[in-house]
């Protein structure tokens, strides 16, 4: 059984699908793994690291493929490296289906089985096996560091003989894992923190983590989580509460992280460009969600707008790729999960358990057919 890890193809993706730990624990599996020469470089990982850990390494992407029965990879390949796949492999990578399809098929009809990581259902099972969780997490504590990088005050109150620095104050919408994970951050730093969230569970866990919560807790609120834990949308006459009660608030703000996301749909508008004009100058806004359509009126993906008042909102793309080296070890952790569940330990070969709930929730492509529930939703 052979293993590839190629370098990934998009020159802004810092992170890499294996590292020397989970190499090691492949070869202890049986496998033999080619990673292609340079693939761990951004994540601080070199050639030498893999070979120590009983990779060989690759010259290119065409003979580390070579032969694969297992791709490793961040992203969906395309073109080239998919034609370099041999039929019949696996390819595991955060795919990104979702109106992809004729990128997927393309997987497909090379014969390929793809797998997509961040369908993985989240059941304590395939906890280990979460990227979303992973990857989230990580954006969320660097929201915080982006946010104070670009914060021109402290963010702890210092008291000086000189005088007293208050304390900045950080409001995190959305109440997530990525959220969860920026409040504690804002709070280790010496922040005042609130927080909001449609879903009542959150109000919990924001007060146990010291932070204080703020929302419209009406009927609506107390029916906003789907059997699933993830946030329905909510009505206009909802949102236009949630506005009203969170302008004020955040007038007053110094530092916005906005992490709102609802499954399957554009990220909610959380934050107006009358909300920005109220906010102070130098006051800074992260927007998590810029990849989905944005929380903030006039976050653009990839960029750092200033508004007229000096707020500056910030659109990071990729923000576990802002920590190349603990994103990759995570994300490597998560795939070495999975692979573990897809393999024949006595024959050492890939056997994919076709009836087993994370294979039925991952698999996108089987013999040529884009086979996922959620491309049959998307005709439907
Ligand atoms: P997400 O990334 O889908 O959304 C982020 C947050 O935005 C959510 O808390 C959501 O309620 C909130 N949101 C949506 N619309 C909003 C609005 N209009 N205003 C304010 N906030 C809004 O969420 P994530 O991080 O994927 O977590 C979703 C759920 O999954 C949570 O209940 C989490 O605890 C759960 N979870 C379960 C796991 C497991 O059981 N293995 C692992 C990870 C998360």
């Amino acid at each position: 059984m052979r293993i590839a890890v190629p370098t990934e193809p998009d020159a802004s993706e810092t992170r890499v699908a294996a590292t020397p730990e989970t190499v090691k624990k492949y070869v202890g599996l049986g496998a033999e793994v080619a990673v292609q020469a340079g693939a761990g470089m951004k994540s601080g990982i070199t050639d030498a690291d893999y070979q120590s850990a009983g990779a060989t390494v690759a010259p290119d992407a065409a003979s580390a493929l070579s032969g694969a029965d297992i791709v490793l990879r961040v992203k969906r390949p395309s073109g080239g490296e998919v034609e370099g796949t041999k039929p019949g492999a696996a390819v595991i990578a955060i795919m990104d289906p979702y109106g992809n399809e004729d990128a997927v098929g393309d997987l497909g009809r090379r014969g390929v089985t793809a797998f997509a990581m961040e369908l993985m259902p989240r059941i304590t099972r395939a906890q280990v096996m979460d990227v979303l969780s992973s990857q989230a997490n990580l954006a969320g504590y660097r929201a915080v560091i982006d946010g104070a990088a670009e914060y021109g005050r402290a963010i702890p109150m210092m008291m000086t003989a000189a005088g007293t620095i208050p304390a900045a104050r950080i409001f995190i919408m959305g109440v997530g894992v990525a959220g969860l994970q920026a409040i504690a951050t804002a709070r280790r730093l010496g922040a005042i923190v609130t927080a909001t969230d449609v879903r009542p569970t959150t109000k919990e866990q924001v007060e146990s983590l010291g932070a204080k919560f703020l929302a419209v807790e009406d009927e609506e609120f107390k029916q906003a989580q789907t059997a699933g834990g993830y946030a329905k949308q909510m009505s206009p006459e909802y949102m236009t509460k949630q506005q009203a009660l969170t302008a004020s608030h955040i007038a007053k703000q110094d530092i916005v992280i906005t992490t709102a996301l609802i499954p399957g749909r554009p990220a909610p508008r959380l934050i107006t460009a009358d909300m920005i004009r109220s906010m102070r100058p130098g006051s800074v806004i992260v927007d998590l969600a810029v990849e989905r359509g944005g929380n903030v009126e006039s976050a653009r993906a990839g960029e750092t707008v200033v508004s007229e008042n000096g707020v500056r909102v910030l659109g990071q793309l990729n923000l576990p790729g802002r920590l190349p080296a603990s994103a990759s070890a995570l994300y490597a952790k998560n795939l070495l999960a999975f692979v573990e569940t897809l393999i024949d330990k006595e024959t050492k070969s890939l056997a994919i358990k076709w009836d087993d709930e994370l294979v039925k929730a991952t698999a996108l492509t089987r013999d040529g057919q884009l086979v996922n529930p959620i491309f049959q939703k998307q005709a439907a």
